[in-house]
């Protein structure tokens, strides 16, 4: 059978390392990642982004920047825009990370607005969505996951060839060493997919959908078997090269 979705490991550093340290971090990285064929992206801080997409150039390493302005340029002090992005090579962006909803309280339209301004300017959109704790203890995790993709299926409509992903990123497993039971993934990942298909048709077929929240190399080949997982957003494991090519690889071997 032809594959359709692309399988993405993708490294989140969030606020860690240095812009010294981007170089070495790529060229071990690149070193581990002959074996494996799936697609790859790491997302470092904004100042570190021209020296990793130097360190990347001639490599199928992808690099993303983690969060960008939904302002294209002007006075607005401390954003980043879609353009600078594109211009130091980026071509990946994150959006909505449950960090920036929470800690700098990003709403579901700002988020929207951002997928738009990163897919007008032929950035790929790594949308992120999870539910906390509490929505899953009451079980309205459906309910709040529908309310956070609501807004981005019109986005998505308006660029039917443009590629984009979802990273299904419940908050209850965001840096607490507990990942989502492979069940649990599978199982919201497939309730996200069925309202892509609702929601986009036929172009939901090549949207992928990642799973994020402690991945680790332990536990990252039980949650790669689960069909419905086309990759990985991968925070604190990331910040080892040869940790995150080995969550890869897991990846890597679950499509072969
Ligand atoms: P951890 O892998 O550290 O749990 O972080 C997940 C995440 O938020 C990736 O964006």
């Amino acid at each position: 059978m032809p594959k359709v979705r692309d399988r993405w490991a993708i490294a989140n550093w969030k606020m860690n390392l240095l812009p010294s340290q981007t170089a070495g971090y790529l060229e071990r990285l690149r070193a581990r990642l002959q074996e494996t064929q799936v697609s790859v992206a790491v997302c470092p801080p904004y100042p570190h982004l021209p020296a990793a997409t130097a360190a990347a150039a001639g490599s199928r390493i992808r690099i993303g920047a983690q969060n960008l302005s939904d302002r294209l340029q002007g006075a607005f002090t401390g954003e980043v825009s879609a353009a600078m992005l594109q211009d130091v090579g980026v071509s990946l962006v994150l959006v909505g990370h449950s960090e920036r909803r929470r800690l700098f309280g990003e709403d579901d339209a700002l988020v929207a607005a951002k997928m738009r301004v990163a897919l007008e300017h032929g950035l790929c959109p790594v949308v992120c969505v999870g539910e906390g704790l509490q929505e899953r203890k009451v079980g309205q995790t459906q309910l709040w996951l529908q309310h956070q993709l609501q807004p981005l299926w019109e986005v998505a409509q308006a660029f039917p060839q443009a590629p984009w992903l979802i990273a299904y990123e419940p908050i209850w497993a965001i840096g607490t060493g507990e990942a989502a039971t492979p069940s649990i993934a599978q199982e919201t990942i497939a309730f996200i997919r069925v309202q892509a298909e609702q929601h986009l048709g036929d172009i939901a077929a090549t949207l992928s959908i990642l799973y994020g929240g402690s991945v680790d190399p332990g536990n990252a080949s039980p949650l790669a078997l689960q069909p419905a997982i086309d990759g990985f957003l991968v925070g604190g494991a990331s910040l080892n090269p040869e940790a995150f090519a080995a969550i890869a690889e897991a990846l890597g071997a679950a499509e072969a």
